[in-house]
This record gives structure tokens, sequence and C-alpha cells, in this order.
């Protein structure tokens, strides 16, 4: 059995401050909290240097809250983790920041994590032992497993993430960010008076997506004036949604059967959608595999699942040092390598 541990997991890649206590005993994770405050917009998109300043104003009160929550005092924790790349280096900075200062305060060890691999993490708390990951969020959009040591990045998006790509047709459209909820919402309206799918290029290469065309064609239906309704527009809605989500699941399918796997996990943000959720469960269910979808505060951007990993990682002998704590914008999954896994 490992070391027991109480440990503080801080994320701040993108949109989200987020801060969680997680308490790791008796081989088992319990999240005792996970709060996450998200930058958000009413139009147009994410600049670099607001998130930072929204992180910097939130980051003392999240933290704060995530304390009272789990009713421990900054004097019990033991360890502090944070992600340490991918993402946008404005947001990380301001995370590693913080948690350099309180690994330095607290005179307790530092441990920088890797975003997508906690997202597949998190996955140990739902049971699942070696699944696929299908990773949809924002700016990534990927298919990652376990093999040979590391996690391996099986197919992923050729240019834009899925996330991004909603975003920016919801930009169009005029809607604020995050669009996907917003879209999510027309497409089930569309759906409850009989929608009428429309023909949308489905562009999918071996294990690998594309969603840059698609998204080219879409904005120049809209700068054409060709959406005029709102049944209309209602409809392109769900007729994107079938078709990117298709692309997403047939990929992971694909994933599952050249890996021999037999689980599939979702992470990401828009994972959180209803419809991802069903056609995942339908694929999984035709396959007779397990489908593991984690509740929607593990599926978004979130602490908890950088706490986890943190904790993995420092009772498998990983340390940062202040000296290599610095943030990885870049950082790709298949560079980390997994010595925590038995
Ligand atoms: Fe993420």
């Amino acid at each position: 059995m490992k070391k027991s541990l109480l440990c503080l997991g801080i994320e701040t890649t993108a949109h989200t401050f987020g801060a969680s206590v997680v308490l790791y005993e008796k081989d088992k994770f319990n999240v005792l909290s996970n709060v996450r405050d998200m930058y958000k917009t009413e139009k147009g998109g994410l600049v670099p240097v607001m998130l930072s300043e929204h992180h910097v104003e939130c980051f003392d009160r999240v933290i704060k809250e995530a304390l009272n929550i789990s009713k421990k005092s900054l004097d019990d924790i033991q360890l502090i983790s944070f992600s340490q790349g991918p993402g946008i280096g404005h947001a990380l900075r301001i995370g590693s920041a913080v948690a350099r200062s309180l690994s330095l305060q607290l005179k307790i060890p530092l441990i920088g994590v890797n975003h997508c691999v906690a997202h597949l993490e998190i996955a140990t708390i739902y049971d699942s032992s070696d699944p696929v990951l299908l990773y949809a969020s924002g700016a990534n959009t990927q298919i990652i497993a376990y093999d040979g040591g590391k996690y391996r990045v099986f197919g992923e998006t050729l240019d834009v993430g899925i996330g991004n790509f909603l975003d920016s047709f919801g930009r169009d459209l005029g809607l604020g960010f995050p669009a996907g909820p917003k879209i999510d919402l027309m497409a089930q309206k569309a759906k409850e008076r009989n929608a009428k799918y429309i023909e949308l290029p489905y562009n999918v290469k071996g294990m690998d997506v594309s969603f840059s065309g698609l998204q080219t064609i879409l904005r120049n239906k809209i700068r054409n004036n060709e959406l005029k309704t709102q049944e209309q527009i209602e409809d392109i809605c769900y007729s994107v949604e079938e078709t990117v989500f298709a692309m997403l699941l047939e990929v992971s399918e694909r994933a599952m059967a050249h890996c021999e796997k037999n689980e599939l996990v979702l992470g990401g943000g828009v994972a959180c959608n209803s419809r991802l959720k069903e056609m995942a469960q339908q694929m999984c269910k035709d396959r007779n595999a397990k489908c593991i979808i984690p509740e929607n505060q593990y599926l978004v951007d979130n602490a908890g699942m950088i706490a986890v990993l943190g904790i993995k990682m420092y009772n498998a002998g990983n340390i940062t040092k202040i000296e290599t704590s610095h943030i990885n914008p870049y950082e790709r999954t298949d560079d980390i390598k997994v010595n925590w896994k038995e």
C-alpha cells in the first residue's frame, strides 16, 4: 500500500482556475473538494491576457473555498500538484506561480503534471483499468491509450480542436463563450420538431479527424445569409453535432479495436454534451465494451484530476524541483514517461 497523502491540486491550463483537495488513503482517492471559477464572455472568445487577469483575481478565493469545503487548512496539505502543460502560457503561468509559492511557503513537495494525462487518470475513481480516452475539449481532440510505458496518442485533430471549432461556429452565429451548450440546446430544439439533417463534410483520415473545412463551409453559409430562420439555425446545429460526434466516435472505436481495449472513457468539456454521451454509450454497447462517463465536474478542466495524478506520480517517486517547475505550454501526452502504473 502506498503512503496516505493530502494534496492540493491547482488547474489553470485555459479558462478555468480550479483548486481541489484530495485525500489518498488505503489505496483510494477521496475528492474532498473540487472548486472552479471559469472565465466567460457574452460575446467573443478567450483573450489570453484576460485569462491571467481572471486567474489572478480569483485564485485566493477559489483555494480558500476548496479548503473550507474539505474542512482542511493549508497546514494540513502535504503535497501541491499543478498543471504544468499543455495550455495557454498566460493562464498556466498563474497556476504555476501560485503552486510554487505555496510549496516554498509551506515547505512541502511540488509536482507538475500533464493536463491531458490527468483527464485519463481521473477514470481511476470509476474503477477503470486500461481505457481508451476520447479527450474532447477546446484545444484538444485526441484519442489516447496506454501502450509500452507511455500514454500514446493514437488519433487526433489535424487542425482545430473540437471545442474551439464549436466555439468559432458559435461566435459566427453571435453566441458568446462557451458556445457548445447553446449549440446543444438548439440541436435539441430541432430534434423536438423532427430536425432536418443537412449534409456536411465528414473528415476522418485513419484515426485522425479534421474540422477546418467544415468550419469554412459553415462560416460561408452564415456570411452568405443562407441561415435565415431560427429553424434553419437549429437544423444546422443539429447536423453539426451529428456529423462531428460521429467522426469522434468512429476514430475512438477504431482505436479500441486496434489496441484491443474494451473500455472507453470520456474527458474534456465537450464530453459534457448529452448527444456525445449518448453516441459513446451506443457505440460501446454495440461492441460489448465498458463506457465510463465521469461526472461533468471531472470532464471539464478541474483540479481534482490534477491532484489525483499528482498523488500517483509522487507516490511513484516523482517530484518537481522549483528549478524545473517552469510551464510547458506545448507538452505532448507522449512526452511523459509513465512510471506510476503497475
Ligand atoms: Fe482539459
